[in-house]
């Protein structure tokens, strides 16, 4: 897969697949299944590392994730978060960090939470040759702004500012933007807008009239049991598979069935 490709597979109109992905093992799964795109998202910061927010999750550990992801993936396209802080600084810092994402990890494409705000930057990453997915939304490393992980743009002001960030976005040169958890109807106008400038958007509880897809792996897979947002589809149990799992080999081994003489030298 190819940023190139994304953008034919849009403009033809068949939807694009993308999910998380933040190891090796279950990268190779995910990519073996045919998905399009793997996001090492910075919400590794929440489901690997355990912490309340994104925000604390530094540019080398997403390197070192990345590392693993690109490893695996034999087809999608893996495109890695620049965490809170790597791009925000300034726009020399922003291309700095960016090339060492992409020399570092050999991703294909990074992303990038925000609008105009970082378009000098955003410009800046793109004529270094780094492709982006930009982000708007809901964009959780603003969540201390944002006051949480509401539904954005309901409002007309900040719709009609979500609608100009994309079209700067995509003008600049995204090849596609993440939207997250905004109205359907302005997920599909966002769509319309950026569609003419081969840029693609990619929906996270923003309805069905997007390009393609997001979803975090582990909460597809139901591995993040206590998360239920309405947006979320749980197309697996496999938290309930690990623990019956582990179950089984605790009794296994407590009753000395395990090893048994087949499974023993
Ligand atoms: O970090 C992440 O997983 C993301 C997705 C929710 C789009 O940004």
């Amino acid at each position: 897969m190819t940023t190139t490709r994304v953008v034919e597979k849009m403009l033809s109109g068949e939807p694009l697949t993308m999910l998380t992905s933040y190891d090796y093992t279950l990268a190779r799964l995910v990519d073996e299944a045919g998905i399009d795109m793997l996001l090492v998202g910075d919400s590794a910061s929440n489901v690997v590392c355990g912490n309340t927010y994104t925000l604390p999750i530094t540019l080398d550990e997403m390197i070192f994730l990345t590392r693993g992801v690109v490893r695996a993936a034999e087809h999608a396209l893996v495109v890695a978060d620049m965490p809170f802080g790597s791009y925000q600084i300034s726009e020399e810092d922003a291309v700095r960090n960016s090339i060492r994402m992409m020399k570092e990890s050999g991703c294909d494409a990074i992303k990038l939470e925000g609008g105009e705000e970082i378009l000098p930057s955003i410009r800046h990453i793109i004529q270094s040759g780094v492709p982006i997915m930009g982000h708007l939304g809901l964009t959780p490393q603003s969540v201390n702004q944002l006051g949480g992980y509401g539904l954005r743009a309901k409002e007309e002001a900040e719709a009609n500012k979500l609608l100009r960030d994309a079209e700067l976005l995509a003008k600049a040169g995204c090849f596609s933007i993440v939207l997250e958890k905004i109205p359907a109807d302005l997920a599909r106008r966002v769509t319309e807008k950026v569609a003419p400038y081969h840029c693609a958007t990619i929906g996270i509880g923003a309805g069905n009239g997007t390009s393609g897809q997001v979803l975090v792996l582990h909460d597809m897979l139901g591995l993040n049991e206590g998360f239920k947002p309405k947006f979320l589809r749980r197309f697996a149990s496999i938290g309930e598979e690990i623990k019956n799992a582990v179950k089984e080999y605790t009794t296994a081994v407590s009753d000395r069935s395990f090893p048994n003489e087949s499974e023993s030298y």
